[in-house]
């Protein structure tokens, strides 16, 4: 029976007027985003605009226009590239925006019915692998050689980008020998948030434009006409596809599936991603959307959803497409990680070493799986740059670990009496003058010790896990302790006694001892834990530790002169005058004595060499995850041992440890012949067995 509700949407015709909006709204938001790389809404609002297209001329096949965004895949070439036309057409996939486990259940149930199986019939193999948050790129090998690297562009008519793409470590400009004579290999190129996270610090450094995502990151150092400055933007690749290649009959390969397939592109030299997995039935493909879901977060590269593709070629083919969408395959979307608010005030917060922040103030938003109030805008020029001002409507994004960020600012949404954001001259916490250095991008509060704020985060700094440790000693409580004039400075935390703790407003008996027993223990420490809390400028772990080998004593560290800094390893000019500066001052050497009368004590050693350790003289980078170690617990083991942990690899790394999901540091590796190990080879070096 058919009900009158149904008879009722059917009766009222989409306005005409609202079609052309949308398309019009598209087109601009598709230009700002391909095209400019200067995105200005969510990419959510804009999947929610296009889906509303989808459905009316779904509905409405006579509304249908040629130009309509529906009709074509990407933006249009730009001009200052050739243009390539594909031999086979570059496909996109049907999204489905359902973040529920019915997401997947409806692909399966849709692909069962096209293929005509009934319920008794058994589950679809399917291949499912995570939905890369970069841009499609089609690698074209002629005889093994890479001959031609486009973009998708409209999908059939892309950008040779063939310059930029051999820059990538990770793409093989050779393959090995017996691969097909002609082989594009498609796959998503990409960039490491690390990479992304590093290449917009040195933007900010440098006072040019940040990027918004790691995907606009990629797309802008693809598109980048100079290959020199494209190659300073560190990109990766993932393979998960072919375009055209020898057919079967003139000797090319012949594949029963997707997953055998892959293979054949790893075994060729392409990463593909080590997440990628067979799914059977609806129930693993709704398994491996939550797996992959929990991991999201902990993943070197950003992701949008996972995809599922059916396993045999033989049935993609039998399913073939639906205008430029195969009917094989799914991408199921996570929950978005950039969402709108509203800035409800710029708070400028004060650090430990009195560098001013200013810092957005949200309307709560949930975004990437958090609620998000807060969003650091990082300095006074970022923070003009974005132009973000209290009232504004504004995008936010948070992908994994990373901390917030307003990425865009609505204009047209700005109340007309907004006010643009200065930073205050005056360190809004102690009234001191702020201010900013010649060639700084910071201003600081010259209070020094005199400023509550950086009192709190230096104590902060101290009892933090890597330096001397003060187990339960948090935010919460230093604020306490600091705006009560409870303490003052470093050496009153072990003045405190279990009265004065257990006064505290919400300070139960129980965790007022446990402070005591948590001072108590943190009074036996090392020398570089020590160093470290004391929170001297520029003088991070690493720092403290070489330092600390290099002079084996404290005091011989506070009377080293500026000469005597300048030898130690990896000290340069300004990490010596640093150390100098600080134990120059008497407060400061004050700080130090009083926490020794305090009972504060490390063992002293000699000062280097002390005596040889497994890895003395090696240098070491991790890469990737290890299969039982974290990164942190890695570094400890190895730094213990006497080795070091650089950060990129180069001629002079010793190892690369590898785990999985390594990205372009083991490329680099391979390129430079360094050794390579797993876990397990690390725990053997370590054991002193190698
Ligand atoms: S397959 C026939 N697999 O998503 C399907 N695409 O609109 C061709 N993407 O253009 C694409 N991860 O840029 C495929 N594992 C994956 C992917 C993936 C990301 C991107 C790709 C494509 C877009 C789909």
């Amino acid at each position: 029976m058919v009900t009158k509700d149904l008879f009722a949407s059917e009766a009222s015709p989409p306005d005409p007027a609202h079609v052309e909006q949308l398309r019009r709204a598209l087109h601009e938001h598709a230009h700002r985003y391909y095209v400019l790389d200067e995105p200005t809404v969510p990419d959510a609002e804009y999947d929610r605009l296009f889906q509303e297209l989808q459905a009316i001329e779904a509905q409405h096949p006579e509304l249908v226009t040629p130009d309509s965004p529906t009709q074509r895949v990407g933006g249009r070439a730009l001009d200052e590239f050739a243009s390539v036309r594909h031999a086979v057409p570059m496909l996109s996939i049907r999204t489905e925006t359902d973040t529920e486990a019915s997401g997947a259940q409806n692909f399966d149930a849709r692909v069962r019915r096209e293929l005509g199986l009934d319920e008794s019939a058994p589950a679809v193999e399917y291949v499912a692998e995570p939905k890369f948050d970069g841009l499609a790129m089609s690698l074209r090998y002629e005889r093994g050689v890479l001959v031609q690297a486009a973009t998708r562009g409209d999908g059939e008519v892309g950008e040779d980008v063939t310059q930029n793409i051999r820059t990538i470590g990770q793409i093989p400009l050779r393959l090995p020998a017996g691969v097909p004579d002609i082989l594009e290999v498609r796959g998503e190129v990409y960039m490491r948030r690390d990479d992304f996270e590093t290449l917009n610090e040195r933007q900010r450094e440098r006072g040019q434009k940040t990027f918004v995502n790691t995907r606009n990151a990629a797309a802008g150092a693809v598109r980048q006409l100079d290959p020199a400055i494209a190659a300073q933007r560190p990109l990766s690749f993932f393979a998960y596809g072919l375009g055209e290649v020898t057919p079967a009959q003139a000797g090319g390969p012949e594949f029963g599936t997707h997953y055998e397939m892959l293979q054949a592109v790893k075994l060729w030299g392409f990463p593909v991603s080590a997440l990628v997995d067979i799914a059977r039935g609806a129930t693993k493909l709704i398994a491996y959307y939550e797996t992959i879901g929990r991991q999201r977060d902990g993943l070197p590269f950003d992701i949008d959803g996972v995809v599922y593709k059916v396993n045999s070629l033989a049935l993609q083919r039998r399913m073939g497409f639906v205008t430029r969408e195969p009917r094989w395959a799914v991408a199921h979307k996570f929950p978005a990680q950039e969402q709108f608010t509203t800035v409800v005030g710029i708070e400028v917060q004060v650090g430990r070493t009195g560098k001013l922040t200013p810092v957005a103030k949200l309307a709560p938003v949930f975004v990437g799986g958090v609620t998000v109030t807060n969003a650091t805008l990082h300095n006074e020029d970022e923070a003009r740059r974005k132009d973000v001002r209290v009232g504004d409507t504004v995008i936010v994004r948070r992908a994994g670990d990373v901390i917030p960020e307003v990425v865009a600012v609505l204009p047209e949404k700005r109340l007309p009496d907004a006010k643009e954001f200065t930073m205050p001259r005056q360190c809004p916490v102690c009234g001191s003058a702020a201010v900013r250095e010649e060639g700084e991008v910071d201003y600081r509060c010259t209070g020094g010790l005199f400023c509550s704020a950086q009192r709190k985060q230096a104590i902060l700094h101290y009892a933090q896990r890597r330096a001397v440790e003060v187990e339960g000693l948090g935010e919460k409580l230093v604020d306490q302790l600091v705006d009560g004039n409870v303490i003052r400075t470093l050496p009153d935390l072990y003045r405190l006694g279990l009265t004065s703790l257990a006064s505290l407003d919400r300070m139960a008996d129980k965790s007022a001892q446990n402070i005591i027993e948590a001072l108590e223990k943190s009074k036996h420490t090392t020398l570089p834990r020590f160093l470290f809390g004391l929170g001297i400028r520029h003088v991070g772990e690493a720092t403290a530790k070489e330092l600390a080998r290099h002079f084996g004593s404290l005091d011989a560290v506070m009377d080293a002169t500026l000469e005597q800094l300048l030898q130690v390893s990896d000290i340069g000019p300004i990490v010596a005058l640093s150390v100098r500066t600080f134990f120059d001052q008497a407060h400061n050497r004050e700080v130090v004595e009083q926490l020794r009368a305090c009972g504060v004590t490390w063992q002293e050693g000699a000062p280097a060499p002390v005596t040889p350790k497994p890895l003395t003289g090696k240098t070491f980078v991790l890469t990737g995850t290890l299969p039982t170690l974290s990164r942190d617990e890695a570094k400890d083991l190895i730094e213990a041992a006497g080795g070091k942990v650089a950060g990129s690899v180069s001629k002079k790394t010793s190892y690369v440890v590898a785990g999985t999901e390594a990205g372009s540091k083991l490329d680099k590796a391979q390129e430079l012949g360094v050794a390579v190990l797993d876990e397990a080879g690390l725990q053997a070096l370590l054991a002193g067995s190698e």
